[in-house]
């Protein structure tokens, strides 16, 4: 039995449904924990690519059973546009079970997290707009909508007027919109309760069971430990939690359960949305790693922001998730650099930092330290075992792995589920 985490370790894009995949080949469950539509997750099997958002990645592997647990918010047009997609291309998705408890992201959210951000004006988040800040902020506030809803029409008409009430006042008054119908609203959600049914379970008790079973469980995270709600760069973050915490919480599985938590870190550094981030590059060189390294989001198509590793988050994540292990994706990007920089500490205001300053004024303000690493010339993708690499590449990662505090246990070195180099097995 073995019960293992994956977090993204930055700020997402890492490369989690990648390794979700890659492990993902011996588990019995793959479990998404947190987020919703707002996650974009790139597998590229034997040459084939899949883009998957609000289905677990694990939906791939064919033994496996995917799950969306009670801490994930689903827009149920999405989920059955993706079952379909996935279906048409060869994927089953019939073994796809989802928590009762988990939250669906009505239609007006999505109008919500548009004005909000509106409403911030240059202060504005840059979030990817699909409802996942107010239906977390509905579940809060006690007045979100539920998968079990769906089966009670009363209730559900009820609970969408509750809300509708304090959204609708937002629009008129504020924004000066038509209210929203909340009949129209409760039909559209209805309608996929039938389709909907024989999906739905306790995840907590199945979970639970399959791991007393003697099953190995992974637990997908989506978005990453920098945009943790109460970890990350607030209010520069989703409103979920992300972090290792968050599979318990979100699952319904207690912390003593699990065995390993595995964080997902690029060999640099992506971003995207608003908000501080200490090791960007806004020269050609940015623009170079872009380029490089595909940095176009899966979700809106916006470009990533880049930058040089962070060791600092990276000692930060391996803190608040309490990582077993790192896996470190696209060092086959950074092939051709003569000197790589990587970030050990930070300047702030003059006074080095070594450690995530624990209030975000000092983080706007923190000024990468830098330590420069030889780089290498040869392409590194079809290097299998560790000793392949270029001595350069390998020194990098030894170095990255002692500035990080958490071993490095498999290196990326190209999309595809093949292209990995495992140094101390996973599962
Ligand atoms: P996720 O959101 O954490 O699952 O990551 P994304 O799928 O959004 O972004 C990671 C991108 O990097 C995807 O296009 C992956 O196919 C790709 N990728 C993952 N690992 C590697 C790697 O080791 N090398 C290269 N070149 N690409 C990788
Ligand atoms: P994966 O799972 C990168 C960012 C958005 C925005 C902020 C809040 O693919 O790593 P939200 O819509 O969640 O309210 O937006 O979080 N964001 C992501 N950035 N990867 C993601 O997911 C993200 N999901 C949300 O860009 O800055
Ligand atoms: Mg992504």
């Amino acid at each position: 039995m073995s019960a293992i985490i994956v977090v993204g370790a930055q700020w997402g894009d890492e490369g989690k449904g990648k390794v979700t995949d890659l492990i993902g080949q011996d588990v019995d469950y793959v479990v998404k924990f947190n987020g919703g539509n707002n996650a974009g997750h790139t597998v590229v099997v034997d040459g084939k690519k899949y883009a998957l958002h609000l289905l677990p990645a694990g939906i791939i592997n064919p033994k496996a059973t995917p799950v969306i647990g009670n801490g994930v918010v689903i827009d149920l047009d999405v989920l059955f546009q993706e079952i379909d997609q996935m279906e048409a291309e060869g994927i089953d998705t019939s073994r796809l079970r989802i928590s009762s408890n988990a939250h669906i992201i009505p239609s007006y959210n999505k109008i919500m997290d548009k004005l909000s951000e509106r409403s911030l004006g240059d202060r504005l988040i840059g979030t990817t707009g699909r409802g996942i800040g107010p239906t977390y902020a509905d579940k809060m506030n006690r007045i979100g909508i539920r998968i079990q809803d769906l089966f009670d029409e009363s209730i559900l008409r009820q609970k969408v007027k509750s809300a509708l009430e304090q959204k609708n006042f937002t629009m008129e008054k504020e924004f000066g919109l038509d209210p929203v119908d909340v009949d129209q609203v409760a039909d559209s959600l209805l309608q996929y309760a039938d389709r909907v049914k024989p999906m739905v379970f306790d995840c907590s008790l199945e979970v639970n069971k399959a791991l007393d079973a003697g099953k190995n469980v992974l637990f997908e995270a989506g978005q990453a430990t920098m945009l943790d709600i109460d970890h990350g760069t607030y209010p520069f973050v989703t409103s979920s939690s992300p972090t290792a915490g968050g599979a318990c919480t979100g699952s319904g599985v207690g912390p003593t359960r699990i065995d390993r938590v595995v964080g997902i870190a690029k060999a640099y550094v992506t971003r995207v949305g608003e908000g501080p981030f200490p090791t960007e590059l806004l020269d050609q060189t940015g623009e170079d790693l872009r380029q490089a390294g595909g940095e176009f989001g899966v979700t809106t198509g916006r470009p990533r922001r880049c930058g040089w590793y962070d060791a600092v988050v990276a000692r930060y994540a391996a803190r608040v998730n309490g990582l077993t292990d790192i896996v470190l994706t696209k060092l086959d990007v950074l092939t051709g650099y003569k000197q790589i920089p990587v970030c050990v500490a930070y300047d702030v205001d003059g006074k080095r930092v070594d450690e995530m300053p624990a209030d975000q004024t000092s983080f706007h303000h923190a000024k990468p330290i830098y330590e420069e690493l030889p780089g290498w010339e040869e392409d590194i993708t079809g290097c299998r075992r560790f000793e392949e690499l270029p001595v350069n590449a390998q020194a990098y990662v030894r170095r990255l792995e002692e500035l990080s505090g958490c071993r490095i246990s498999v290196v990326g070195v190209g999309a595809g589920r093949e292209a990995s180099i495992e140094r101390t097995a996973l599962l």
